[in-house]
């Protein structure tokens, strides 16, 4: 799924890449560049094509390698001195700058930086942070601009192409869209609607729209299990969903969070009240109901537990859910056959879709018809 653009390839950023490519060539050291700009803007891709394409041996240090003091200086004290074995010049880049929490970490890069004998590229997304400013006398900031839509367009396009992806328009439109610059996003999407498909349709969409909903139901869903107290009467305050159908998530993790069976027992039977309460509320028009629902399902499950799990719990989204909302589009056409059969068959829309729409597709299919 990686795909690392060459030069040519990256969109947008022309200004940014001719002054890195004047600095290389006139290299003095004593002076380093900050690469800066928003996440997946191509600061990353850009500093590989380069070294790629210009024969430079890159010497990188990202968020992967360490990166305290000792390192730097580790760094500094070797490849920023030797030629390499090869006598191929050396390119030493730095991610993340801004990430360096270590103290004397900064001080390090500083020095690094007056005697590299070799090019030193450090990239960031704020260069304007506190911490970087001891280095600001020794850098020179390249902006790399916030990419628009139509330069995401552009990257998709590319990219579909070099995956053999095909797709409708339409769905490039709104994954530019969705994306707000960052090209890392946009290509993440799309690569996750393609799996498995001929084509990208804009039906497709849908899937993205639900892991959207996923991230904020998630952050409910911890606010209950992760914390214990009544305050998580507050989970569902911002979420746009009903009850009905928030009910589903918290059942679906309960057992995933909570280990002892008491603890899931006394979960599920305040999940049960609420199931009451939500069905008694819609029967009898009583809504105050509600509120007594919403309370079992968040202090109700999140007090049923005797202490909070500190590991990590990998929530899911409850497939019944999952599934309604893949096959929207088709039950919402089955509705709208049903609608017209209905009428002309002097029934229900339910009855009509259920006992005679079926049939319809098979006598369709069937060549006597
Ligand atoms: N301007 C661009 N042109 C073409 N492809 C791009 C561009 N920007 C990003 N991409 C694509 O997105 C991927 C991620 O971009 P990259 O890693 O360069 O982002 P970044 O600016 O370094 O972001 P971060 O600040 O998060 O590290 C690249 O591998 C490339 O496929
Ligand atoms: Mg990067």
């Amino acid at each position: 799924m990686r795909y690392e653009p060459s030069l040519k390839e990256i969109v947008g950023q022309a200004k940014a890449i001719s002054t890195i490519l004047q600095f290389l060539q006139h290299f003095k050291p004593g002076k380093a560049l900050l690469l800066y700009g928003p996440p997946g803007v191509g600061k990353t891709a850009t500093v590989h094509a380069i070294a790629r394409e210009y024969g430079l041996e890159l010497v990188e240090l990202d968020s992967s390698t360490r990166r305290d003091a000792k390192s730097i200086e580790w760094v500094a004290g070797k490849a920023g001195k030797q030629a390499s074995l090869f006598l191929r010049k050396k390119l030493i880049s730095m991610d993340e700058v801004d990430g360096i929490s270590e103290r004397g970490g900064i001080a390090a890069l500083v020095k690094l930086v007056q005697t590299s004998s070799h090019p030193v590229v450090l990239i960031a997304n704020d260069p304007w942070s506190k911490r970087l400013r001891p280095l600001r006398p020794y850098v020179k900031l390249v902006e790399f601009r916030k990419l628009t839509e139509r330069d995401i367009r552009k990257i998709l396009q590319n990219y579909a192409k070099k995956m053999g992806i095909s797709y409708e328009e339409k769905v490039l439109e709104e994954l530019a869209r969705r994306a707000r610059g960052d090209a890392r996003a946009a290509i993440n999407d799309l690569y996750m609607l393609a799996q498995g498909k001929e084509k990208v349709t804009e039906e497709d969409l849908e899937l993205l729209g639900f892991r959207e909903k996923e991230k904020v139901v998630f952050e409910a869903l911890k606010l209950i299990f992760k914390r214990k107290g009544f305050n998580a009467i507050f989970a569902t305050s911002n979420l746009d969903m009903d009850l009905d159908e928030f009910k589903y998530w918290v059942m679906e993790n309960i057992a995933r969070d909570y280990k002892k069976p008491e603890e899931i027992g006394r979960a599920y039977d305040c999940l049960s009240r609420a199931d009451i309460f939500l069905s008694r509320a819609k029967l009898m028009n009583y809504y105050r109901f509600l509120i007594y629902a919403n309370t079992l399902l968040t202090a109700g499950v999140s007090l049923s537990k005797e202490e909070v799990y500190k590991t990590f719990t990998p929530f899911k989204s409850p497939s019944k859910i999952r599934k309604m909302t893949l096959t929207k589009q088709y039950r919402q056409t089955f509705r709208r056959i049903g609608d017209k059969v209905a009428e002309l068959c002097h029934t229900s829309q339910g009855k009509a879709v259920k006992e005679i729409v079926p049939y319809l597709g098979f006598f369709l299919k069937s060549e006597k018809f």
